[in-house]
């Protein structure tokens, strides 16, 4: 089964290996299911970068193919990919949403001659597992580590930190002790949750019990981080004043409509916040909120694919539309643009996005809608977690 497998890729990557009038693009993300409203931000993304730019590159005309994975499953992941680039003939992959989906399709880039553009799976780790790895989004370690300083320096001493049980949960656990520990706090106790959790009080009342006076929080963006926040005010942790520190993953802007006045004042670290100010935001937030018909459903996946988007075309463009994954990664490294979110670079060694981390606080603002107000920028910030080597 495997060799066969093999052979039919390899047989893919050579019928295609001519030039292509049509490109085709697979991306893999979760477009039903509780995590719907992500899928739907890597489309408004791609739909806003080719409004903005144009379907074709040169003489190719750029074809989207969606496929869809509604949770983390990486079986699922690796199998939708595989008939992308076999029965589609797809040229390039991206997407992926969740970090084991990503990580379940890079054994399949190199005997296939395809990139993958990860336009969100954040665990650091990713871009290691294939040369044709390019990322678009964040690491964990890369909006996690100024986040463990801002705590510290806000006072907190003592810190619990609670994660999702995967990847990016680690990534996050490692990464906020390391700069908490590092800056002269402690990290008191260590929680994973599966998943799937749903009830947060039980975790609530540990945190509580643990006489911690902060916790730190990594969940997947979605439903999670929106009954995270909600159990948080009403399990009275807020009242108490047990300081909340977690990246921007906890209050990305399509749950603050939910999530009200639970969410005013929450200060996180990220790489986006739709309020960015500057032409390029502007422009973006324009044509994507056209894309998926309110702009209340912006959120983040939204920019990573967009710019995602910029890295293909400009693959595309430098391979004449031949298939050359070699020749399309070595292209794009070291490559250097402004994204809605700022300026932006892929660095050359680990293919991963240089960027600007912010911080930003949940504010209200005059119409009474609720916003991530950017209030201190982390310059150029490359993604730590590669350098502490797991
Ligand atoms: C991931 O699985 O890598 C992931 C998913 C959602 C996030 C961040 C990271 O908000």
């Amino acid at each position: 089964m495997k060799r066969l497998l093999s052979a039919a890729l390899l047989a893919a990557a050579m019928s295609s290996a001519a030039y292509a009038d049509t490109i085709k693009v697979g991306i893999v993300g979760p477009f039903s299911g509780p995590f719907a409203l992500q899928g739907k931000n890597f489309k408004a993304g791609i739909d806003a970068y080719v409004a903005i730019n144009g379907h074709k590159v040169g003489n190719h005309e750029v074809e989207i193919i969606y496929r869809d994975v509604p949770q983390a499953d990486p079986a699922q992941s690796k199998a939708l990919a595989q008939e992308l680039i076999v029965k589609e003939g797809v040229q390039y992959l991206g997407g992926f949403y969740f970090t084991p989906d990503a990580m379940a399709a890079t054994p399949l880039l190199q005997q296939a001659n395809v990139p993958m553009v990860v336009m969100n799976a954040a665990a650091s780790a990713i871009v290691t597992k294939s040369p044709y790895v390019v990322r678009t989004s964040f690491t964990i370690w890369q909006t996690v580590s100024p986040m463990a300083q801002v705590a510290f320096d806000d006072g907190a001493k003592k810190v619990v930190t609670v994660v999702a049980d995967y990847a990016p949960g680690h990534d996050a656990e490692a990464a906020f002790k390391a700069g908490f520990e590092k800056a002269g706090g402690a990290v008191v106790e260590q929680l994973r949750m599966p998943m799937s959790t749903a009830d947060f009080s039980p975790i609530m009342q540990r945190i509580k019990d643990s006489g911690a006076d902060g916790l730190f929080v990594f969940l997947p963006s979605g439903p999670p981080t929106l009954g995270f926040v909600k159990a948080y005010n009403e399990n009275g942790l807020k009242a108490a004043g047990i300081k909340f520190f977690a990246p921007g993953d906890l209050t990305q802007e399509s749950d603050l409509p939910a999530l009200g006045e639970s969410a005013l004042g929450l200060q996180t670290t990220f790489h986006y916040a739709v309020s960015h100010d500057s032409p390029e935001n502007k422009a973006f937030v324009t044509a994507a909120s056209k894309a998926i018909g309110n702009q209340a459903e912006l959120s983040f996946p939204a920019v990573g694919a967009y710019d995602g988007m910029h890295v293909i075309y400009k693959m595309i463009e430098a391979t004449g539309g031949k298939q050359d994954a070699e020749k399309a990664v070595g292209a794009v490294k070291g490559l250097s643009w402004t994204s809605p979110r700022g300026p932006v670079s892929i660095d050359p060694e680990s293919r991963h996005i240089v960027e600007n981390i912010y911080l930003r606080e949940v504010t209200k603002a005059a119409d009474g809608t609720y916003y991530n107000k950017e209030i201190r920028t982390f310059e150029k910030q490359g993604d730590p977690g590669l350098a502490a080597k797991k």
